[in-house]
């Protein structure tokens, strides 16, 4: 595993390896999940967990400041943080074309129909730039924040995937992920991958509706992703809110949040 890698200089294994369980056929069952009550909840719960941490995450309120909310969905993240910094522009980005259309009726219900000067998604997967030209495009890199909220869990390689993020951010700024807290005692430990040499193994993830996921990470995980992906100053909040689960969907354990931040660092 090449550790140490600046975060702003993904290798190129990092855009060919790495991928997401996710596809458009995926689409019909992301919408329904909207309407699910726990589905409504959690949401709530990061918003709230973003708000109550946002003077944590690295974002300047008083500056015009541009925002990357990637695997956007419906824009729980921009949605939360939009009062919290009333400068600030978000960029949305997701796979699903559901999910950009949703996110851009939020921002036009909210904001109303000029709401693409403070929140805006496009479609787009950073494991498939190619797939989405404009991702070349300058405006779509030196962010001064990217936040990934429930995202991280569906990509195959989460180390890979956060250089992918980090090259997306300015030298000096940050990088927030939120994602579940991994029940070490529900789930069995991690299987290294040996042939490709690289601590996630995606035939280790867990089968879900929507594809496959990886069950949360453990605090140290988290600190060590960050720090094999190149990140410094790693910070961990564990959210003390149980999120209240329903059988079903307490799959993997899963019912503890974490907001993290990473500084990317600055070139030498
Ligand atoms: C559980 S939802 C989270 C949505 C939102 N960030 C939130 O916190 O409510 C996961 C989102 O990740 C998107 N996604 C999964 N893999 C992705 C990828 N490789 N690139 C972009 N979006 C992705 C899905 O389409 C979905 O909208």
């Amino acid at each position: 595993m090449d550790s140490g890698q600046a975060a702003s200089q993904p290798s190129a294994a990092a855009t060919t390896t790495s991928s997401s369980s996710i596809g458009q056929d995926e689409s019909a069952v992301m919408n329904s999940m909207y309407q699910v009550d726990w589905v409504q909840k959690l949401l709530m719960q990061i918003k709230e967990c973003l708000r109550q941490n946002s003077d944590w995450l690295g974002i300047d309120p008083s500056k015009p400041q541009t925002i990357l909310d990637y695997a956007c969905g419906n824009g729980t993240v921009s949605l939360g943080l939009l009062d919290s910094f009333p400068l600030a522009k978000f960029r949305g980005i997701d796979i699903l074309d559901s999910q950009v259309q949703l996110y851009n009726e939020e921002a036009s219900k909210v904001l109303g129909p000029d709401h693409r000067s403070r929140m805006y998604a496009i479609p787009g997967d950073l494991n498939d730039p190619e797939k989405t030209p404009v991702l070349s495009q300058p405006e779509w890199f030196t962010f001064d924040c990217a936040i990934m909220s429930f995202g991280l869990h569906h990509v195959d390689d989460p180390i890979d995937f956060l250089r992918l993020l980090g090259a997306r951010v300015k030298p000096g700024a940050t990088l927030v992920i939120v994602d579940w807290v991994r029940d070490t005692k529900a789930n069995p430990p991690r299987v290294y991958d040996q042939a490709r040499e690289r601590k996630y193994n995606p035939s280790n993830m867990l089968p879900v509706p929507m594809g496959k996921v990886w069950p949360g990470f453990s605090e140290d995980d988290i600190r060590e992703d960050y720090t094999l992906a190149g990140f410094t100053a790693v910070e961990v909040r564990i959210w003390p809110e149980k999120i209240d689960l329903p059988q079903q969907a307490n799959f993997g354990g899963r019912s503890i949040l974490y907001v993290s931040k990473a500084t990317v660092p600055l070139p030498p």
